[in-house]
């Protein structure tokens, strides 16, 4: 399970600090596709909740406002600065009835038939063995329990993606997203791929729409600190540029900053964005096992 030890390393490291930092730019940013998401599940108060890869815990507050104090949310994630953070985040809320697991949803089961609903927003494609991770939460899912969450579709879809590719290959020799399947945000960019995971981890009636969205990527925060974030949220693309001589750095960023600049408007970097708005029903088969 080394890609998950990798995961683990840079979501509790450099990864989930960034995250933590850059919070409210984070939420602004994933909060109309995640609710896109979230529309998938039928609510109703009293429910039981897990939320996958929940980070700060932006979808946990969200969820618990509708599943009241007779419900419960448990946010699941590996990285302890973003659980921290989410823990702090709902005990500021003054909502009781949220508990955070730090556990990797590969690795270690939840318990079985505990909730009825898994939801997550862009915290399902980093697993090294997806089925797995979905047989999991195929368990942990009462009979008839719902399943919905986003991801992404391909980088060449997602302008925040490619941008940077484009310079990365060109100016730091780096061949990025190869692997269409290699744990990261493009994971599940391709739709058979999803329907097969699903299927195997013993989910029906599964539905994958498309969704193309203009979205604020980078908002309250300067061109220059943008191409930061960029930079600092790859552990391959840091690594790379701290090893370049200065003057190549200096023209990434450049270039990075001039191809932000036309994507600028009233103060926001928006850049257009294609995800899959995934939801499924669970049923007590699982061939993936
Ligand atoms: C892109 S972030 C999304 C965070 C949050 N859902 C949000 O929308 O703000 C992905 C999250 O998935 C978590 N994650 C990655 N692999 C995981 C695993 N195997 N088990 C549980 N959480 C995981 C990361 O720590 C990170 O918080």
């Amino acid at each position: 399970m080394q890609q998950n030890k990798t995961q683990k390393k840079f979501w509790s490291g450099s990864g989930g600090e960034m995250w933590v930092k850059d919070q409210a730019v984070f939420d602004r940013r994933l909060q109309s596709l995640g609710n896109a998401a979230l529309q998938k599940i039928e609510f109703k108060t009293g429910m039981d909740i897990v939320d996958i890869g929940c980070g700060s815990g932006t979808t946990t507050l969200d969820i618990l406002a509708v599943v009241g104090e007779k419900g419960s949310v448990t946010g699941v994630d590996i990285s302890q600065p973003l659980l921290q953070l989410a823990a702090k985040r709902v005990e500021i809320s003054g909502l009781t009835s949220a508990r955070f697991l730090n556990q990797d949803v590969q690795t270690k089961p939840l318990d079985a038939s505990s909730f009825d609903a898994a939801f997550s927003r862009f915290g399902v494609m980093f697993f090294e063995d997806p089925t797995k991770a979905f047989v999991n939460i195929n368990q942990a899912l009462r009979s008839g329990g719902q399943l919905a969450f986003v991801c992404f579709q391909s980088p060449e879809r997602n302008l925040w993606a490619s941008l940077g590719q484009r310079v990365f290959e060109k100016h730091l020799g780096i061949k990025m997203y190869e692997d269409k399947r290699a744990p990261g945000p493009f994971a599940f960019q391709e739709k058979s791929y999803i329907s097969a995971i699903l299927e195997a981890a013993g989910f029906v009636d599964i539905a994958i729409e498309g969704v193309e969205k203009t979205v604020d990527w980078y908002s309250g925060i300067s061109i220059s600190q943008a191409v930061d974030n960029l930079l600092r949220a790859n552990p391959i693309i840091s690594e790379k540029l701290t090893a370049a001589v200065v003057s190549s750095r200096d023209l990434i960023r450049a270039k990075l900053e001039t191809s932000y600049a036309e994507y600028t408007s009233g103060g926001n970097i928006r850049f257009p964005a294609a995800v899959w708005i995934v939801s499924a029903i669970s049923s007590s088969k699982q061939d993936g096992l």
